[in-house]
């Protein structure tokens, strides 16, 4: 592997190794890709204060998420078909987490069942939820995760119907790959992939399959999961959930200061300030403009995390200051699963952590607490 300096050589390296269908599925926005571009845009614009002389040699990024002692303040978000990015990716990337000491959160969209990554981790995960319109089958992920000792159940709910992935229909884009010749050719070009996907535990979606009458194959599989998503869904689901899982809940999704408002009262442990990396409303604030508005409206009363656009250590500073406690990457480890599966995703992990230690010393800082307005120009 060429010397990988920070994420986007990772990026670079998963564009060569990863079928286009699935490198294309993370890397894309939904529609015209205009708030994707609005999280990296606004991230960038928020400018660091260089301090000078400040006696920074003893530094630390160990931090706390909801009351657990991390060793810097991020965590992997959710994301589905990580095991087509690279065969077993939940788990690699669950090992990769719990080796660098942060939290790796499940997608119920993962290849890699809850049960299997339980059974391949010595350490409990966080798993993320969809509530589909099959509540019996919500209320079995529910006590699966519950089962599989998952210490976080987090709420995906800006996703109750899906936005248009423009990359995702133009590829043809299934799980697993339909066999066209173009996918052929492609894959062709990517036999250390394919070796690794022909070797994992699964090839399709693993809590789903076999765990509902009569959806074995793949065909019946994702037309049962395309209708699931629940355009009724109302904060009333949110109380039956919160009545089912007995451990934190954490519930992301939130760029607006009402909902904050509302997700803050529910007794959740924490919120995460989120717009679904860009894939879903097209043409809403990016998650770093809606941050400060929904810190000072909420932030003394819930634990508010960050994700949207985190590509290096600079960014979760810039985060911090603006009052997150910490932050989620979801493509920025997606890459280095793409890129190296589990010695990857443990690069990306080690580049943003690296960056983010340079940059506490340069902002004159030592400890993350210390990450505040004052570390932000104006
Ligand atoms: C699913 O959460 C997706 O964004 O594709």
């Amino acid at each position: 592997m060429q010397v990988m300096t920070c994420i986007e050589d990772l990026r670079q390296a998963a564009r060569r190794k990863v079928p286009r269908a699935f490198f294309d599925y993370a890397e894309g926005g939904s529609y015209a890709d205009q708030t994707l571009r609005a999280n990296r845009a606004d991230l960038e614009r928020i400018k660091l204060r260089q301090r000078i002389l400040a006696d920074v040699a003893n530094r630390s990024t160990k931090t706390t998420i909801l009351g657990e002692p991390v060793s810097l303040p991020l965590a992997l978000a959710p994301i589905g078909l990580c095991g087509m990015q690279h065969g077993d990716g939940e788990i690699l990337a669950c090992r990769a987490a719990h080796a660098a000491g942060i939290p790796f959160t499940l997608s119920t969209m993962s290849i890699c069942s809850i049960e299997d990554v339980a059974a391949a981790v010595d350490k409990p995960f966080w798993f993320q939820l969809y509530v589909m319109k099959d509540r019996g089958f919500v209320r079995s992920l529910i006590e699966r995760a519950a089962a599989a000792q998952c210490s976080a159940l987090v709420l995906t709910l800006d996703l109750q119907v899906l936005g248009q992935r423009r990359r995702d229909i133009k590829n043809g884009m299934t799980v697993p790959p339909e066999l066209r010749i173009k996918n052929i050719v492609d894959i062709a070009t990517k036999p250390a992939w394919a070796l690794s996907v022909l070797r994992g535990k699964r090839k399709t979606f693993g809590n789903i399959a076999g765990h509902i009458p009569g959806m074995e194959n793949v065909n019946s599989l994702s037309t049962w999961i395309s209708g699931q998503f629940d355009p009724a869904m109302s904060w009333k689901d949110l109380e039956w959930i919160a009545g089912l899982w007995p451990r934190k809940l954490i519930l992301k999704g939130i760029v607006d200061v009402e909902d904050a408002r509302i997700a803050a009262k529910t007794g959740a442990a924490a919120i995460v300030v989120s717009n679904h990396g860009g894939r879903q409303l097209d043409g809403a604030p990016s998650s770093i403009a809606m941050l400060p508005p929904i810190v000072e409206a909420v932030g003394s009363e819930i634990e508010i995390m960050f994700d949207g656009g985190i590509r290096s250590g600079q960014d979760v500073a810039r985060a911090l200051a603006l009052g997150a406690r910490s932050c989620m990457i979801g493509r920025a480890y997606v890459y280095g699963l793409g890129a190296g599966g589990q010695a990857g995703v443990t690069r990306a992990i080690e580049i943003i952590r690296n960056e983010l230690d340079v940059t506490m010393a340069l902002t004159g800082v030592s400890s993350i607490a210390e990450i505040d307005r004052h570390v932000v120009v104006g």
